[in-house]
């Protein structure tokens, strides 16, 4: 059961020396593991910092890559004992794998809502789903994207006609912007292409009304769940939405799977996306015959370790009572982004303002301090991982901060994001807190220098531990 505390009573100790922080016993409510079962690998490690010493890492990066749920790890380490190629093996355990593999496709399909006649087709990530979608709309399509989608979205519909839509000012803007733009597009398919969950300002997209609108101007719509898969829970069938894709290594499972869920025709009937031995049915001197899907779009010795853990991490994430974690999501992210911009100098992003609905993801500037050395400080200083930069969104980012914000020449922008997850601890925010404050106010405790473009204290004794047997 968890007992949350008011965390607005004092300020967390910090000492003005070291700008170590000690996080009262008040702010420390425990929110990881959420559920049973949702034990998350490397919780409570400990990382050094640059002036000695260790502390719990805060990882606040999850909006990056999310660790292992301590379920998935554990399936994946008992497959990997019997661990054999599927499908032509004829052996105990290549049989076995191969019944996992397939099998897999079924909590991944309950998990996204699909119909039953979806395709689920295995890739790497949601960057792969995407080139497989792109690789697959049938000449002439017209595609229809928000310049505010993560680059992997945004960029693989090339040598199909692009319409690329300005950030709408608020979720009704973004259905009316669609409703236009599927009216305006040229006869033949037409696809939108949509986030979830926005991976820069965390704001949760309209999806329902969105593939309403798309459906009604015949175009269908993909959702990015990349972002949204972790924090809500959704159905492609309930929202309308015509596919999904999404990545394993931000939903708990970091073993190299992704997935693209949907209507079956178009895939069906491109050219397999890989050429290569699984999606070959005859090979003769002159010509080749191509399987059915999915094995068409799987060429080659797939990833059974990377699948069963997915397939894993969607079926532990559905048994959760998702209300309950969204729940204690949006009081973390609540606190983080309402104390954040109360802090003088600290500017909160976002595209709809505090109000709209959004997953554990806070995009910030200091006015006083570039994002690389708040993030490096974070890191050094006080054992805090979040990212800096424009996130792969580098339209969007653009569109938030103003060119003056994104004055780098490779225009990667200049903020820094923290990203909330299951192990994220009222602590570790709390503490992410106190260090901006003490950043926004003082400048970081250490000197720094550039190192391979990222800041670095002078003065380092940190040490990264021997985890491979080949370094070192
Ligand atoms: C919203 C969104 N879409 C797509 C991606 C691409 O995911 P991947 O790098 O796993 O392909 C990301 C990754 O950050 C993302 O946040």
């Amino acid at each position: 059961m968890t007992t949350f505390v008011d965390l607005c009573s004092d300020s967390p100790i910090v000492d003005a020396e070291t700008a170590q922080f000690t996080p009262r016993q008040a702010d420390v409510f425990p929110v990881g593991p959420h559920a049973p079962g949702l034990d998350i690998v490397g919780a409570g490690t400990t990382v050094p910092l640059a002036t000695g010493g260790s502390i719990e890492y805060a990882n606040l990066d999850h909006g990056a890559s999310a660790p292992a749920l301590r379920a998935v790890k554990e399936t994946v380490d008992a497959v990997l004992e019997r661990y054999a190629s599927v499908h032509r093996g004829a052996g105990f355990h290549s049989q076995l794998c191969t019944s996992l593999y397939e099998g897999a496709r079924e909590p991944i399909r309950q998990f996204v809502g699909g119909r039953a006649d979806d395709a689920v087709i295995y890739t790497r990530n949601t960057t792969d789903s995407f080139n497989l979608l792109a690789h697959c709309l049938p000449a002439g399509t017209t595609v229809i994207v928000f310049e505010t989608e993560h680059h992997a979205a945004l960029l693989p519909w090339r040598g199909h006609r692009v319409i690329r839509l300005a950030a709408p000012d608020s979720p009704a803007a973004a259905v009316d912007a669609v409703e236009r733009a599927v009216a305006l597009a040229p006869e033949g398919p037409k696809l939108v292409v949509v986030t979830g969950a926005s991976n820069v300002t965390g704001e949760i997209w309209p999806i329902a009304d969105l593939a309403d609108a798309a459906h009604a101007g015949g175009a269908r719509l993909a959702l990015d769940a990349a972002q949204l898969a972790p924090h809500r829970p959704f159905s492609i069938s309930e929202f309308g939405a015509d596919y999904v894709a999404l990545s394993g290594h931000k939903l708990y499972a970091p073993y190299g799977s992704g997935v693209l869920v949907g209507r079956a025709d178009w895939l069906a009937e491109a050219p397999p996306y890989l050429v290569g031995g699984g999606a070959t049915a005859t090979v003769g001197d002159h010509s080749t015959t191509w399987k059915p899907l999915p094995e068409r779009h799987e060429a080659g010795t797939p990833n059974v370790a990377g699948v069963v853990a997915l397939a894993t991490a969607c079926h532990v994430l559905r048994q959760a009572d998702p209300y309950a974690l969204a729940d204690i999501e949006s009081r973390l992210s609540e606190r983080l982004s309402s104390e954040l911009a109360r802090i003088p100098g600290v500017t909160v992003h976002s595209l709809w303002g505090p109000a709209a609905d959004s997953i554990g993801v806070v995009t910030f500037t200091l006015k006083s301090l570039p994002a690389n050395l708040v993030a490096s400080a974070l890191s050094a200083e006080w054992g805090i991982g979040v990212r800096d930069g424009a996130f792969c969104a580098q339209p969007f980012v653009r569109k938030l901060l103003g060119d003056a914000g994104c004055a780098s020449p490779d225009g990667s922008g200049h903020a820094i994001r923290a990203s909330i997850g299951l192990g994220t601890t009222g602590e570790h925010v709390e503490r992410l807190l106190a260090a901006v404050r003490r950043l926004a106010e003082f400048g970081p405790a250490l000197e720094y220098t550039v190192v391979d473009s990222r800041p670095q204290p002078v003065a380092d004794v940190r040490e990264q531990p021997v985890l491979a047997p080949w370094l070192g």
